[in-house]
């Protein structure tokens, strides 16, 4: 076979990845936890042509410059693949996604992991899911979690081999949801890359590292037990915790100084004041923000109608869009 279709759902984290050991193989500095998004999700085709001059990327039917950095990201993550089947020949690529780029999503996410398993399967690789994560992880670290269904796990380690990601749970254990709310759309200053990368520069980056192995025992049993209170106070608090060292994490660009990296708006902490407010009038739903200004609202499925409610009504006019996600299948190929 030259040729398959895969689609993978972009995932969020519950227990952020936020600093890595090594840029290179993006081994993370901690293992993270997260689930597959339902309707966030890229569908790629990949066909290998010999006859190719080089890679032709195509999204959502419009061709990218070879030379950009989103194109250029795409083929070093073919060439990891042509590696491992021994192959040259370039590649078509069409992909498209179910969610707006800048919404908060990490597409990066979704999109490298269905790259992976439709590359590696155009080129005859069978891969076990245990080694789609670890290729998934080279192409952007969070993509190693949208291989597996539902609930998962990405595991912090020394070698590449020992980084990998596996399901926790299957996303029919625990039907709760994501009400994401896209406060804005523009794209963000700061790429979560770079975030990685200034993260060991923050002073609190050193206390936040002892509470990890707690924090994922707590998250993975709350979970297996389905036991949303404790789920939600945890992630809730790991959210703040990622932003406390993004915050922290001060840069400069073109000779200027920042503080620390912002990637709230007001609309975003309007948000988050918000939610402790419906905590109190009695709807079960605690936040976590991503490396942007959307805030993730997650409740039991019960409450979704609720918390849309809540949010209009402080929305106003305000610009503002919800995608809802559910716990979420993992990557498949397409049999077409
Ligand atoms: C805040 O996976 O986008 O979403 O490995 O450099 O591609 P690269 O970074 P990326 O980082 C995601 C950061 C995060 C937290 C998380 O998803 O765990």
């Amino acid at each position: 076979m030259s040729k398959a279709t895969a689609v993978a759902h972009s995932n969020l984290a519950f227990v952020k990845y936020w600093g890595k050991i090594d840029a290179e193989l993006n081994l993370p500095l901690n293992s993270s936890i997260s689930m597959t998004l339902s309707n966030a999700k890229t569908t790629t085709t990949v066909r290998f042509d010999e006859a190719l001059p080089h890679d032709k990327i195509i999204v959502a039917g419009e061709e990218q410059d070879p030379t950009g950095r989103f194109a250029q990201r795409i083929s070093q993550h073919l060439d990891r693949i042509r590696t491992l089947a021994n192959q040259q020949a370039h590649a078509e690529i069409l992909t498209e996604n179910t969610f707006p780029v800048s919404a908060g999503f990490a597409s990066s996410a979704s999109g490298l992991a269905a790259l992976s398993l439709a590359g590696s399967a155009a080129l005859g690789l069978n891969l076990s899911e245990r080694d789609l994560t670890i290729l998934a992880r080279r192409g952007s670290g969070s993509a190693s979690r949208s291989i597996p269904a539902g609930f998962v796990e990405w595991y912090a380690a020394s070698t590449s081999e020992d980084s990998f990601a596996e399901q926790i749970a299957a996303p029919e254990h625990w039907d709760i949801r994501d009400v994401a709310v896209i406060v804005s759309s523009e794209e963000k200053a700061i790429s979560s890359s770079l975030g990685h990368k200034l993260a060991q520069e923050s002073p609190f980056w050193q206390s936040r590292q002892p509470l990890l192995p707690q924090r994922l025992d707590t998250v993975r049993q709350a979970i297996l037990d389905r036991d949303f209170e404790t789920f939600g106070r945890e992630l809730e608090a790991e959210a703040i915790s990622m932003h406390a060292i993004a915050l922290t994490s001060s840069y400069s660009t073109n000779n200027h100084w920042h503080s620390g990296i912002y990637y709230w708006t007001p609309d975003t902490l309007e948000l988050l004041l918000a939610v402790q407010q419906w905590r109190e009038d009695g709807i079960p739903v605690y936040f976590t923000l991503d490396a942007g200004p959307t805030v993730h609202l997650i409740c039991p499925a019960a409450y979704e109608a609720q918390i849309q409610d809540a949010v209009c009504q402080i929305q106003g006019s305000r610009n503002w869009s919800t995608l809802v996600n559910a716990p979420a299948p993992g990557a498949y190929l397409v049999i077409e």
